[in-house]
């Protein structure tokens, strides 16, 4: 018999019933939004709008959309007090809700119209009883009771975590979501790594030492031959190291010290996750999940996957 998310949630009797309306009201809005994905060509909702979200990123027709997907409060069923996304200058509240939602709505949006692989990311923290302020939404990662993300590639997957390990689920053909894997894992070692090599020339020294190891091969003083992959896609990337293992980077440089990649929406749910599958999540140097958030759109350089290797480019950035 397949184990439903239904099932899956009903299973763990220790976790709060709003925590599972949530996750379960998680899934339906992530299949709304791979429905959307999937057939926006031929319904024109691909390509760019001329506007450019508080990150000064030029937004995609479905990076709005599927924003605004995830801010229909009736979603949420009273579970969610705040939301705090990618896409939006500052945060939005409810009037209920036990929990503080944080989203990437559509992450690798460069790849929509290439049809290459997408996602949704998301990360769920405790709300605090009162009013919101801003303070109430800069929490460190490790206080996440969930996170998760869905892929939307040549098959929709929800990744998910509750601080127990990391499990996987896909939409059957009536759209009933089956759990597709238990324990995912990231092996400690690996020999592929994930980077955007075009910005090697900004890279500072110790990853750029990293990476020249890992091309130099069998001959080089890592004697052994590193494969690479890059999707453009954070989503897709993660995916393959939960799935075989592997290295993913983007770290900050010469050219932007303070890293790309989100810390709200994207370093701290993939970094829960990460750790949940026993892998390591830095920004190079410090652990992910106790960053002090500063601000909603803060971003950080990003390095994890199998610890092993997470452990090396720490050591060759503090030397
Ligand atoms: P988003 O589409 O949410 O802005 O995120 C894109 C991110 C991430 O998914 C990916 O790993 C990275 O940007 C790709 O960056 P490059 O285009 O610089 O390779
Ligand atoms: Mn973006
Ligand atoms: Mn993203
Ligand atoms: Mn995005």
């Amino acid at each position: 018999m397949p184990v439903t998310l239904t099932a899956f949630l009903e299973g763990h009797s220790d976790l709060p019933q709003s925590l599972k309306t949530l996750i379960a009201a998680m899934a339906e809005t992530c299949a709304v939004i791979g429905r959307t994905v999937n057939l926006s060509a031929v319904n024109d909702l691909q390509g760019a709008l001329e506007q450019e979200n508080v990150q000064g990123e030029v937004q995609k027709q479905l990076d709005v959309i599927a924003n605004d997907i995830m801010l229909e409060e009736a979603r949420w069923k009273g579970m969610v007090r705040g939301l705090a996304s990618e896409e939006m200058d500052d945060y939005v509240a409810f009037d209920k809700g036990d929990y503080l939602l944080f989203f990437d709505p559509i992450d690798g949006s460069s790849n929509v119209d290439v049809n290459g692989v997408v996602g949704t990311i998301f990360s769920v923290l405790p709300a605090p009883q009162g009013d919101l302020s801003l303070s109430d939404f800069l929490r460190p990662g490790r206080e996440q009771v969930a996170a998760g993300y869905a892929a939307y590639g040549p098959q929709t997957i929800l990744v998910l975590t509750v601080g127990k390990g990391v499990v996987a689920f896909t939409p059957d053909a009536d759209g009933v979501w089956i759990q597709t894997k238990t324990a995912m894992t990231v092996p400690s070692t690996t020999r592929e790594f994930a980077i955007n090599m075009s910005n090697h020339r900004h890279w500072f020294p110790g990853i750029q030492r990293y990476i020249d190891e890992c091309v130099a091969g069998k001959d080089g003083p890592r004697g052994a031959d590193f494969n690479m992959r890059w999707l453009a896609s954070m989503v897709g990337d993660v995916h393959r190291i939960l799935t075989r293992g592997g290295i993913f980077m983007y770290p900050g440089d010469t050219k932007r010290a303070e890293g790309k990649l989100r810390l709200m929406y994207e370093a701290n749910p993939i970094g829960f996750l990460i750790e949940q599958a026993g892998g390591k999540a830095t920004n190079g140097t410090t652990r992910i999940l106790d960053l002090q958030p500063t601000g909603l759109h803060q971003r950080t350089g990003v390095v994890l996957g199998s610890a092993e290797e997470v452990a090396r480019v720490a050591e060759y950035l503090s030397a």
